[in-house]
């Protein structure tokens, strides 16, 4: 795990408000694996704030976000040259084995965050890649994909098939997901062995403050900066995500 002050390089808009940062950090972009995040902070927050490493190059990490609040907002107000603290890279991403034949990417909205660099890793291993890429309408359908063949998905129809990621979706040997909890409890039903990043609110993103809960279906709680974000989909007790929280799958 590394600590850096990062220069923020470049940023470009993918859809309506989104936008890719890519930031100078060759220790963290050589050993990121899909899945993994980093906690950034500057001097407008007080705790960092986690993103998921979209992509990364010899030099460069890039994230990609949205402002929802805050402290997004502060960041996508910021530009190149402009230095932030990278701390990562954090959690545990996707497990890919060699031997599968092809892997099924699912992403709802801003879940596009970790497929990219998962795209990478799958086709590495030999797998073919299917992204199936889904949002609410075009304007909020990141422009960007990789693999070896993309499946749009809008619930208005504006782009790609009308409906959610989930309908549009074939099956493969190997399912990967991120997007809303309601969308990735929904893919846990209908693939329990596929691999989730799910999304928690965060304290400190290194294991210690238990800010990050996840409920399992075998008892007990992980901490999603530590044993996850990534998991095993069936192992979340979906409906057990606490219902005051924004991102409960219950209300
Ligand atoms: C492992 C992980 C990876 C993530 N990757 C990305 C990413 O790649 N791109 C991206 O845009 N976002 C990502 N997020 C979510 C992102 O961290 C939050 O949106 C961000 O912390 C909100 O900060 P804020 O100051 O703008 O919002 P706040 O002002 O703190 O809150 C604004 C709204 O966002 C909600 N919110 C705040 N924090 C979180 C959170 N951690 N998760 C869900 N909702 C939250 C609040 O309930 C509120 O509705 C990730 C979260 C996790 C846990
Ligand atoms: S965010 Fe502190 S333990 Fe996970």
């Amino acid at each position: 795990m590394f600590l850096l002050n990062a220069r923020i390089t470049a940023m470009r808009e993918v859809a309506r408000g989104m936008a890719v940062i890519s930031i100078a950090a060759p220790e963290i972009a050589a050993i990121v694996r899909a899945g993994q995040f980093v906690n950034l902070g500057w001097a407008g927050v007080f705790l960092r704030r986690p993103f998921s490493v979209y992509r990364a190059d010899g030099e460069r990490i890039e994230v990609v976000l949205k402002a929802v609040g805050r402290g997004t907002s502060q960041l996508l107000a910021m530009g190149p040259g402009d230095v932030i603290s990278c701390l990562g890279p954090l959690g545990h991403g996707f497990d890919l084995e060699a031997g599968s034949r092809t892997a099924v990417l699912i992403s709802g909205g801003l879940g596009v965050a970790p497929m990219p660099l998962a795209a990478k890793e799958a086709s590495a291993l030999g797998m073919r890649v299917t992204w199936v890429h889904g949002a609410r309408s075009i304007d909020e359908l990141c422009s960007e994909s990789a693999g070896d063949e993309v499946i749009w998905a809008t619930d208005d129809g504006s782009r790609g098939i009308a409906g959610t990621a989930i309908s549009a979706a074939p099956d493969g040997d190997v399912v990967l997901a991120c997007g809303p909890n309601r969308m990735l409890a929904a893919v846990a039903d209908r693939w329990p062995e596929a691999l989730v990043a799910v999304e928690t609110y965060m304290g400190c993103g290194t294991g210690v403050c238990l800010g990050c809960a996840v409920p399992l279906t075998r008892g007990g709680y992980d901490r999603a900066c530590k044993e996850g974000p990534v998991y095993r989909a069936a192992d979340i007790d979906w409906a057990a995500l606490p219902s005051h929280l924004s991102y409960a799958v219950t209300v």
